[in-house]
C-alpha cells in the first residue's frame, strides 16, 4: 500500500529536520573542539594548562579526529543510502539487491571497529598507567571535601602526616609552586564529592574512608577554576575551588605568612569586638583560627579532645589571602568592579577581581578592595547566598553555616575582624 501524499511529506519534514540536528550538533562540536579552548570558559577541557592535563588533550584530539571521520562517513554513507534506494512510489515490489549474509562484508565491519577500539584502548591505558604514577618528589596536600567546600592539607615536612607540627591547612584554594608536581590525596568528611580542575587535570573522586592519589601541576602562573562534579546534596553546585600558582618564592613567602597563627586584634579596636564575638558566638565552634581559639581546647594537630569543634568549616586563620570565599562562589575583593563583586574573575588575569594581590603572601590589604557587602549578607543571611540546611535534622546532623541572629552592629564588628586576618 502507498503511503499518502500528506504522510509523505511529514516523512520529508521530519527526515529533514533531523538532518539539521545531526549537522547542528556536529557544528557546535567542531565549534568547541577547534575553538572551545580559547573562548575563555572557566572550566573548559580544551585548554590545557599542565602537563597531565596536555596528556589528555594529547590522547582526545587524535580520539575526536578519527570520531569526526567516521561520523561523518557513516552520517554521509546513511544519507547516500536513503536517497539513492528511496521508495519512488510507482513499483509496489521495488527492492533493492539484498546483501544479508555477505561474509567479507561482516567479517570488515566487525574488525575495523575492534582494532580501532583496541588501537585507542592502548593509547587510553597509557596515558592512565602516566596520570597515576607515583610522584615521591611531588608536594603532599590533602584534599578534604565537605559539604559544600574544599579543605587542604599541605604535607610541608613530608613526614606522611597532613596535619602536624609544621604542616599548613587552607580552604577553598590551594595555592601551588608553577612547575612543580602537587600530589593529592583526595578524600571526603561525609559523602561522594569529585576534584576537577579542567585545565591541570581530569577528576577524582573524594569518597569518605578513602584517599585516592591524583596529581596537580601548572606550567604558568594563573587561576584555575574548579568545581565538585559529584552530585552531593543541595549547595554541589556551589561547590567550587581555585587554584593558585605563583612562582615559587611568592609561594614560599604564601607558605611562611600562612604558618603564623592568626592576627591578634588591636585593643578596644572594632576589631577586637569582632574577635570576642567570634569568641563567643557559635563562629568558634566551627571555624578554626590558629592562634585565637584556645589552643589546648581546639587544636586537631594535638589531638587533644576538644570542646570547640573545628574543622567543620573552613580554617579562618589567613582568610583575607584568599580571593574567593563561601565554597568559591563570591570574590574576597571587589576589584575593578564594586558594583558587582560576584561577577568571577578572569581565570588567566591576576590584576582582576577576587585576586587578593599582596594579600596573598600577608602584605597590605587594599581596603577598599575588600568586598564587605558579601561578607556582611553572608553572615547576615548565609542561606540566602547558598542553599543548605544549617537545621539539625532528625540525624542529629547540620550542613553549612546557621543564621546567628546577629545585630547590624555586631555584623560590621565581626566583619572587620574578618578583614584583619591576612
Ligand atoms: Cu561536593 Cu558536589
Amino acid at each position: 500500500m502507498s503511503s499518502s501524499p500528506g504522510r509523505k511529506l511529514v516523512g520529508r519534514i521530519l527526515a529533514g529536520f533531523v538532518v539539521f540536528v545531526i549537522t547542528c550538533l556536529f557544528a557546535a562540536m567542531t565549534y568547541e573542539f577547534i575553538w572551545g579552548g580559547s573562548s575563555g570558559h572557566q572550566l573548559t577541557t580544551l585548554a590545557p594548562q599542565g602537563n597531565f592535563s596536555k596528556s589528555i588533550q594529547d590522547l582526545v584530539d587524535p580520539v575526536f579526529a578519527l570520531g569526526m571521520v567516521i561520523g561523518v562517513a557513516v552520517i554521509g554513507v546513511v544519507g547516500f543510502i536513503a536517497f539513492r534506494f528511496r521508495d519512488h512510489g510507482t513499483d509496489p515490489d521495488e527492492f533493492p539487491v539484498q546483501l544479508h549474509g555477505k561474509t567479507s562484508f561482516e567479517i570488515g565491519w566487525t574488525a575495523l571497529p575492534a582494532l580501532i577500539l583496541a588501537v585507542v584502548g592502548v593509547f587510553t591505558v597509557l596515558t592512565l598507567i602516566d596520570l597515576n604514577k607515583p610522584a615521591p618528589e611531588a608536594l603532599k596536600v590533602e584534599v578534604s571535601g565537605q559539604q559544600w567546600w574544599w579543605g587542604f592539607h599541605y604535607d610541608l615536612n613530608n613526614d606522611g602526616n597532613y596535619q602536624g607540627d609544621g604542616d599548613l591547612t587552607t580552604a577553598t584554594e590551594l595555592v601551588i609552586p608553577v612547575g612543580r608536581t602537587v600530589e593529592l590525596s583526595v578524600t571526603s568528611q561525609d559523602v561522594i564529592h569529585s576534584f576537577w580542575i579542567p585545565a591541570l587535570n581530569g577528576k577524582r573522586d573524594a569518597v569518605p574512608g578513602q584517599h585516592h592519589p591524583w596529581k596537580l601541576e601548572a606550567n604558568t602562573a594563573g587561576v584555575y577554576r574548579g568545581q565538585c562534579t559529584e552530585f552531593c546534596g543541595l549547595s554541589h553546585a556551589n561547590m567550587r575551588m581555585i587554584v593558585r600558582a605563583v612562582p615559587q618564592d611568592e609561594y614560599d613567602a604564601w607558605v611562611a605568612n600562612q604558618l603564623k597563627p592568626a592576627k591578634k586584634a588591636e585593643p578596644g579596636s572594632e576589631a577586637a569586638a569582632g574577635e570576642a564575638l567570634f569568641k563567643a558566638q557559635l563562629c568558634s565552634s566551627c571555624h578554626l583560627i590558629d592562634g585565637l581559639t584556645n589552643d589546648e581546647v581546639n587544636n586537631p594537630k594535638t589531638g587533644v579532645t576538644h570542646q570547640l569543634q573545628s574543622g567543620v568549616a573552613p580554617n579562618l586563620t589567613h582568610l583575607m589571602t584568599r580571593g574567593t570565599f563561601i565554597g568559591s562562589i563570591q570574590n574576597l575583593y571587589a576589584g575593578d568592579n564594586p558594583d558587582d563583586p560576584s561577577v568571577p574573575a578572569d581565570p588567566q588575569d591576576p590584576s582582576i577581581p577576587g585576586n587578593p594581590r599582596t594579600a596573598l603572601t600577608g602584605g597590605a590589604i587594599d581596603e577598599s578592595l575588600i568586598n564587605r557587602p558579601a561578607l556582611e549578607s553572608w553572615i547576615r543571611n548565609p542561606v540566602g547566598l547558598k542553599p543548605m540546611s544549617p537545621v539539625l535534622d532528625a540525624a542529629g546532623l547540620r550542613r553549612g553555616m546557621p543564621n546567628l541572629g546577629l545585630s547590624e552592629v555586631q555584623i560590621d564588628q565581626l566583619v572587620t575582624y574578618l578583614t584583619t586576618l591576612n
